[in-house]
């Protein structure tokens, strides 16, 4: 049976620099406020109105297929995930295909937000692994800033997210490398606790002059329990990966998870026992960009040399659903 590998990956971040110091002068925060509990120094915003998550997925779709010695045409299947869709329907896979110029290939929109690349990967596998696909396009790509509400009542969350987008071919290989296991979770019992109710097709309008009033159309958050789960919840995923794999901590060549909160990388390390510099972060420039985010620091260690191939690397993510989930690979 054909294993799952990343072939190639790409990234896009926006030019438009927005740091703490520019919310600072919309909002009641401080830059010293955001580092210390965030570890945020700056995010990336889309420039423009009419920015969406497929248009940030294009050149990180470009240059993971030229990462994967590639052409565009050579991919059978998109998978996008995103919490930030361009439209309500149809979902940003399809919008991204057209852009692409990849038609009548399927395009599966993934709704699993922070974890949602991994969830990715794991649906990417399991069709590279039965033989229905061999060259599969995993993109994870937001524009958070559309949706922030630049006031006090919003600034717990507004300060936290940034857009942009990575993205990854997964390729069927023989080689000893690869996907070597996913593991997916969620507890919708949390659902609320981090989430974004409006526009929803459960009432009648979808979006009322009301709704807009009582700004249920912006995201809203209970910090504290995510962070808690968190830090519950990611440690418990990757020693399952580690246990299912038969390896231990010391085998891991680099553990890269999500880029919701320094904070909590920080804990996670302390509490498994990770020393920092196993652990990458690059959250300080980007903010959290959820579905991009593993994708964009998968990318920016290999650049840095912290990864290489043959090296064995942790993924892990936690956030809104609530869902969390690992992936172990070898690279
Ligand atoms: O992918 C998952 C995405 N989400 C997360 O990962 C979030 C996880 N949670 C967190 O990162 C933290 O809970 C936050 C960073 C969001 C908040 O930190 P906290 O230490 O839990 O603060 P808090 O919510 O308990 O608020 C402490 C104080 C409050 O003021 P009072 O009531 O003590 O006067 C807040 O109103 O900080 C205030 N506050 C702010 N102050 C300045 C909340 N947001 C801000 C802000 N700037 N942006």
């Amino acid at each position: 049976m054909p294993r799952a590998a990343i072939l190639g990956l790409g990234q896009y971040l926006p030019d438009r620099v927005v740091t703490n110091h520019d919310l600072a002068r919309m909002f009641n925060t401080s830059d010293d406020w955001i580092q210390q509990r965030t570890g945020i120094v700056e995010r990336r915003y889309a420039n423009g109105d009419d920015v969406g998550g497929s248009d940030l997925a294009i050149p990180a779709a470009e240059e993971a297929v030229k990462a994967a010695g590639m052409r565009m045409s050579d991919v059978e299947f998109i998978i996008f995930a995103t919490l930030s869709p361009d439209y309500f329907f149809p979902g940003s896979a399809c919008v991204l295909q057209d852009k692409l110029g990849l038609p009548g290939i399927g395009a599966l929109d993934l709704r699993n937000q922070c974890s949602g690349f991994i969830y990715s990967l794991s649906v990417a596998d399991a069709f590279i692994r039965m033989g229905k696909y061999e060259r599969i396009l995993v993109v994870g790509a937001e524009v958070h800033s559309t949706a922030l509400e630049y006031t006090d009542r919003g600034r717990d969350v507004t300060v936290l997210f940034g857009d942009g987008a990575g993205a990854a071919i997964l390729g069927a290989t023989e080689e000893d490398r690869g996907i070597l296991s996913t593991h997916l979770h969620a507890d919708g019992r949390f659902a609320k606790d981090l989430w974004l109710e409006i526009p929803a097709s459960r009432y009648n309008p979808r979006l009322s002059k009301e709704h807009l009033e009582q700004g249920r159309h912006y995201p809203r958050m209970n910090g504290r329990k995510v962070f808690k789960m968190a830090v519950e919840k990611l440690p418990e995923v990757i020693n399952e990966a580690l246990t299912a794999n038969g390896v231990t901590l010391s085998d891991i060549a680099l553990f890269v998870p999500h880029q919701a909160n320094l904070r909590i990388n920080e804990f996670v390390g302390e509490t498994l026992g990770i020393p920092p510099e196993k652990i990458y972060n690059n959250i300080q420039r980007y903010g959290n960009t959820t579905a991009a985010s593993i994708p964009i620091a998968l990318n920016e260690a290999i650049h840095e040399g912290k990864a290489k191939k043959g090296d064995l690397i942790m993924l892990a993510a936690f956030g809104s659903g609530f869902t969390w989930a690992s992936c172990l690979l070898r690279l």
